[in-house]
């Protein structure tokens, strides 16, 4: 089987990259990917740390106020990547870079987009967001990226319950299991190429027709989400 070379671009500690690379080591030979470069506007950022543990190419963005499409668009260029996952990447991705991966770029957002996205809408300002507009569900949304902000076709959103005592930290935390069991799976099976941007602009494929999933139980362990996350999506279960 041939495997998408997969870059990851993060900013922050880099728990979703971990999460990618866990899931696809469990997948084992059914993986439909690798990540080969893990890239990073900040020389401090945990992910890179991770990638380093993992043996995985890193890279550093040279230019943090500058536009980095040039230094971008060349270590993708020269790590043969072929799919980009942004992990907690903090910066607009510039337009000649999102051109060239049109339907090869992933991002994950922790609230349910269109609503809570969007330039400033990032980390615990967006939970906060969230809490103020007293919503009842939250959750991660993977998407498409293009040339705006959270803006990109939805792919997936699990949905996650806001409990009446949450805060941004309790709020963050439930969203963040649910980001770590989804997104690994939609980046493998679009690396799988088992979803797909379409020409019009909209998602195809067999599976995460429609994005919506069910609510998240939360009273559910890791594992057992995971089992029913799979199930939903009628995905074999790593062992
Ligand atoms: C996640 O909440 C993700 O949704 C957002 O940034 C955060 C990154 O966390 N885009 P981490 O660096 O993956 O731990």
């Amino acid at each position: 089987m041939t495997r998408a070379r997969i870059g990851v671009l993060a900013s922050g500690g880099g728990s979703n990259l971990q999460a990618i690379l866990d899931h696809l080591a469990a997948l084992g030979d059914a993986r439909r990917g690798d990540v080969v470069l893990v890239a990073s506007n900040r020389p401090d950022a945990g992910a890179l740390a991770r990638a380093q543990r993992a043996g995985i190419a890193r890279a550093v963005l040279h230019s943090p106020h500058a536009p980095d499409g040039a230094d971008l668009a060349s270590e993708l260029e020269a790590h043969r990547v072929e799919l980009v996952a942004l992990a907690g990447y903090m910066r607009l991705v510039p337009p000649e870079v999102t051109a060239a991966y049109r339907g090869r770029m992933l991002n994950v957002h922790p609230a349910l987009l269109p609503e809570f996205g969007g330039p400033g809408m990032y980390g615990a300002r967006v939970h906060r967001a969230v809490l103020q507009a007293g919503a009842s569900l939250s959750g991660p949304s993977v998407h498409f990226v293009d040339e705006v902000y959270d803006h990109g076709a939805l792919i997936a959103q699990w949905p996650v319950p806001v409990l009446p005592d949450d805060d941004d930290r309790t709020l963050s935390a439930r969203v963040l299991r649910a980001e770590h069991l989804l997104y690994p799976r939609v980046v493998d099976a679009v690396a799988g190429g088992e979803v797909r941007l379409g020409d019009d602009g909209r998602v195809h494929g067999e599976r995460f027709r429609g994005a919506r999933l069910p609510v998240m139980d939360p009273s559910l362990d890791d594992r057992a989400l995971a089992e029913e996350l799979d199930r939903t999506l009628g995905l074999a279960s790593p062992a």
